[in-house]
């Protein structure tokens, strides 16, 4: 099985003309890759989650805006700007609730809008291409000082601890490292000795199995000692006093530290208060949505019923015609969180307070003026 951390989540081709993504509905039984340079298949792989977890979509985001913009067949500024607006409007619609989607596409805009001025449209491609690597590169260097910041807190607690985590918060869902599974990759560097220093506990994640698929073939790939167990088994596993921390990643993070991740993650939470288990959030801090109070205002992104009713079963297995709830996210009460890891340091509550001193700031968005939204 081969490690996760050699593997390629999204890169720029050699050409420079497509994106190049681990397709992770195919994993672990499948490792393929896909080249993408047209608008609606980039749009179909951030959708359908060949390319997932929310720093890769960002990631993703950022070079859908390069490739796209190298497509644009005129010198007139104007017009550029024009076919790059219309590209990241699109682009963006494909999933709501990750902010690292609109964040990475701000950005992109942003660096077009005040750079633009007496430049043509070729030297603003290339400033694109840089942007869109820069957004990559950082990615590759939060997650790790994410992972040692978390791996300071599984050093206090010691050689042998359970960790558990929901969906995948690991490589495949970054650049590189991930966020939730990047202490145990900082372990490991560290020589912890992968079978008996660390058992990490990953729920399958229904309906799309992210944690079967992808956690548990991550770190069953680096050589830890790993469990898959259905989410319904969460509890029982934290009474049985074998987990000493839970690390999450998430999609976005409000002012007030309350959070939206993968569906699930809020009953996580709650069972961690119980049994009194600390319960930490991995986040770049350009998850951190400051022009959000609180949790109230994510958007939760409602996906289709047959993910719930026929995704991995040979036959439908609910009845024709039922209700079928599956929102992709929850939001977590800010409450329930011991500390929200960033590449900053760890923010603890107040958490408003916390991500100002570490010097986190609401980023102005761009408004789409069709639906009067800021990406
Ligand atoms: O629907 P997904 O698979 O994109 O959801 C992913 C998650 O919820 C992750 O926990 C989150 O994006 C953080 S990834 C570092």
């Amino acid at each position: 099985m081969e490690n996760a951390l050699n593997l390629d989540t999204v890169v720029l081709s050699e050409d420079k003309k497509s994106i190049i993504i681990l397709d992770q509905t195919l994993l672990p039984n499948e490792t393929k890759y896909l080249s993408l340079d047209k608008a609606e298949d980039i749009w179909e792989a951030i959708y359908k989650l060949r390319v997932r977890g929310a720093p890769a979509i960002g990631v993703t985001g950022g070079y859908a805006y390069y490739i796209l913009a190298d497509q644009a067949d005129t010198e007139n500024m104007d017009e550029f700007v024009s076919q790059c607006t219309k590209n990241m409007e699109y682009i963006n619609s494909s999933r709501p609730t990750a902010v690292n989607l609109s964040w990475a596409l701000n950005r992109m805009h942003s660096v077009l809008l005040s750079e633009k001025e007496g430049k043509g449209v070729a030297w603003m491609k290339e400033r694109l291409m840089q942007e869109a690597d820069a957004i990559r590169e950082e990615d590759i260097q939060i997650s790790r000082n994410i992972g040692a910041y978390g791996f300071e807190l599984l050093e206090k607690l010691g050689k042998g601890v359970g960790i558990m985590t929901h969906c995948n918060a690991g490589t495949l869902a970054t650049a590189k490292y991930g966020t939730a599974l990047a202490p145990v990759y900082i372990a490991l560097e560290q020589g912890w000795d992968p079978k008996k220093d660390l058992h990490v506990y990953c729920d399958e994640t229904r309906p799309l199995l992210q944690g079967a698929r992808l956690s548990a073939y991550e770190m069953q790939a680096a050589g830890v000692d790993t469990y898959v167990q259905c989410d319904n088994m969460a509890s029982y596993t934290m009474k049985s006093g074998k987990i000493g921390i839970i690390f999450v990643g998430c999609d976005r993070v409000a002012a007030n530290g309350d959070f939206a991740n993968k569906i699930g993650t809020s009953g996580v939470a709650i069972i961690a208060k119980h049994y009194g288990i600390p319960f930490y959030v991995c986040a770049p801090s350009s998850t951190i949505d400051m022009t959000m109070e609180s949790g109230e205002e994510i958007h939760i992104e409602q996906r289709k019923p047959e993910e719930v009713t026929e995704m991995w079963y040979e036959k439908r297995m609910a009845p024709e015609g039922v209700g079928v709830v599956n929102p992709a996210f929850d939001v977590t009460d800010h409450s329930l969180v011991t500390g929200i890891i960033t590449e900053k340091g760890i923010a603890t509550a107040p958490f408003k307070e916390s991500f100002e001193k570490m010097g986190i700031k609401p980023v102005e968005k761009y408004v789409d003026k069709k639906s009067n939204t800021p990406l």
